[in-house]
C-alpha cells in the first residue's frame, strides 16, 4: 500500500531527469514515472542562466507528471560542481543525566555540537553525515544509545556548498512551483544506487563521469570519508575530438558515442579504419587516442585529488565508475591496467516500475536521489517550503490524525 509519494531532479549538464516513485510502508520503492530532456542553461554542474535552466526542468517534471498524472509540489534536487567543500569534524557533548544512559535526544545533541563549525557566511552546510561514534574515549560504535557514557562524541563528514549556486538552484526550481524537499550532493545520491555495503565496508570511490563534472565519493568504514567536485568530464572529451579532429562539435558528441573506446587500437596508421558520422570523417585510431588521453587524465585526476597517495590500503573495492562517460567501451579494463585497483561500471539495479529507461550508468544519481530521499525522509538540512505549501502541509497532517481517531 502506498504511503508516500517522492519525487527528485537530477539537473544535470547535458540532462535533466525528474524519477517519481511510490513509497510504501515498508520503504519499497516503485517507480511510477521519469521524465527526460536535455538541459540548457547549465555550466559544470552549475545553473547560468535560470530561464533556460527553468524550462528544461519544467519539460522534465511535466513529462515524469504526464507518466502518473501526478502533481508534485516538492523534491529531492541534487548539487554538484567546484564550489562543493568537505572535511571530517568532530562533535562532543557530556551525559549529565544521573542514569549517563545515552538517549537518541544526546545523538541529536552530538550532531547539532558537530555542526556548529565555522560557515564562512557566503557558503551554506549541506550535509552533517555521522561517520561513527564514540563513548568515552573509545572510538568506532555504531549506535550508542543505550549504552553508559560520561562523554559522546561523533566524527561526521560535513560537506558545505556556495550559497549562490545553491540559492539559484532552489530558485530555478521553485519558479516552477515546486519546493525543494532537500539538496543531495550528486556522488553521495550515485553511491546509493550503485554500491554495495560491503564495498562501503571496506574502501571505495565512487566516480560519476558526466557531462560537466565527475563527482567523486570515497566510503571507509561503513560510511563517507571524502568527497570531491573535478571540473572536467563528457564535455570536455567531446571538445577534444572536435578541436583534434577538426569537427564540428554536435559532430564530435554523435562520432564519441557511437564508435568513441578506451581500448587501445594497434593500427599502422596506413591502415587506421575510417569512420564517418553526418557527412564528416575521421580515423577510428585519432578517435580513440584522444579520448584515451583525457580519460587517462580523469582517472589519474581521481586519485591524485584524495587526501592520501595509500589508495591501495585505503580503497581495497577499488573504483566504480557511473555517469553518461562510463559508457565508453574499455572503461573497466583501462581503470584496472592505469591504477591497478579493482574497477567495474555501476548501472543502477532496475526498481520496480517504469524504470528501464534509468538503467544506465547516467542515471546513477537520479535512481540514487528518490532512494535517498525515501531513507532519509525526515532527517533533512536543507529544506525550502514557500509559507502556504507548508502550511496547507501541517492542515493535512492534523486532518489526517483527526481522521485516525
Ligand atoms: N555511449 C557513450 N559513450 C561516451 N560518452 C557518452 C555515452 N553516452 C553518454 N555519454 C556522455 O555522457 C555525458 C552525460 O553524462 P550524464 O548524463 O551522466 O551527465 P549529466 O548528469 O548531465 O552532467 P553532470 O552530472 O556532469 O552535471 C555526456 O558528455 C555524453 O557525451
Ligand atoms: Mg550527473
Amino acid at each position: 500500500m502506498k504511503e508516500r509519494t517522492i519525487a527528485s531532479i537530477d539537473v544535470g549538464t547535458t540532462k535533466v531527469c525528474t524519477t517519481i516513485a511510490d513509497v510504501n510502508g515498508s520503504g519499497a520503492l516503485q517507480v511510477v514515472g521519469v521524465g527526460i530532456v536535455p538541459s540548457v542553461g547549465l555550466h559544470k554542474g552549475l545553473v547560468v542562466n535560470i530561464s533556460e535552466a527553468r524550462e528544461s526542468i519544467r519539460e522534465s517534471v511535466k513529462k515524469a507528471e504526464q507518466a502518473c498524472n501526478y502533481k508534485i509540489d516538492s523534491a529531492y534536487i541534487g548539487v554538484t560542481g567546484r564550489h562543493v567543500a568537505s572535511s571530517n569534524n568532530r562533535g562532543v557533548v557530556a551525559i549529565t543525566r544521573n542514569d549517563r544512559i545515552v538517549r537518541p535526544d544526546d545523538l541529536r545533541r552530538v550532531l547539532a555540537s558537530a555542526q556548529s563549525i565555522k560557515v564562512p557566511n557566503d557558503r551554506k552546510l549541506l550535509h552533517v553525515i555521522p561517520r561513527s561514534y564514540g563513548v568515552d574515549g573509545q572510538a568506532g560504535v555504531e549506535n550508542p544509545v543505550g549504552l553508559s557514557a560520561f562523554r559522546l562524541d561523533v566524527e561526521t563528514h560535513v560537506i558545505t556548498a556556495a550559497e549562490t549556486s545553491l540559492r539559484n538552484l532552489v530558485k530555478c526550481v521553485r519558479s516552477i512551483g515546486i519546493d525543494t524537499e532537500d539538496l543531495v550532493l550528486e556522488p553521495l545520491a550515485s553511491s546509493e544506487a550503485v554500491l554495495t555495503p560491503d564495498e562501503k565496508q571496506v574502501g571505495v570511490i565512487l566516480a560519476d563521469i558526466g557531462g560537466g563534472t565527475t563527482d567523486v565519493a570515497v566510503f571507509k568504514d561503513g560510511s563517507i570519508w571524502h568527497t570531491s567536485i573535478l571540473p572536467v568530464a563528457g564535455y570536455q572529451l567531446t571538445r577534444d575530438i572536435s578541436i583534434g579532429l577538426g569537427l564540428p562539435f554536435d559532430v564530435a558528441e554523435e562520432m564519441k558515442k557511437r564508435y568513441g573506446s578506451v581500448i587501445p587500437v594497434y593500427e599502422k596508421k596506413t591502415e587506421s579504419k575510417a569512420i564517418s558520422q553526418d557527412g564528416h570523417g575521421a580515423s577510428y585510431q585519432d578517435l580513440c587516442d584522444i579520448i584515451r588521453a583525457r580519460v587517462e587524465e580523469i582517472m589519474k585526476l581521481i586519485l591524485l585529488e584524495l587526501p592520501t597517495s595509500e589508495y591501495e590500503t585505503l580503497v581495497p573495492a577499488g573504483l566504480v565508475f557511473t555517469g553518461g562517460s562510463s559508457n565508453l567501451a574499455g572503461m573497466a579494463t583501462m581503470g584496472r591496467d592505469l591504477l591497478q585497483l579493482p574497477v567495474r561500471v555501476g548501472t543502477p539495479a532496475s526498481l520496480p516500475g517504469i524504470s528501464d529507461s534509468l538503467c544506465d550508468p547516467a542515471y546513477a544519481t537520479s535512481v540514487g536521489l528518490v532512494l535517498w530521499g525515501a531513507r532519509n525522509s525526515g532527517r533533512q538540512i536543507w529544506r525550502s517550503r514557500r509559507f502556504g505549501t507548508a502550511l496547507r502541509r501541517l492542515a493535512l497532517r492534523i486532518t489526517d490524525v483527526f481522521a485516525r481517531k
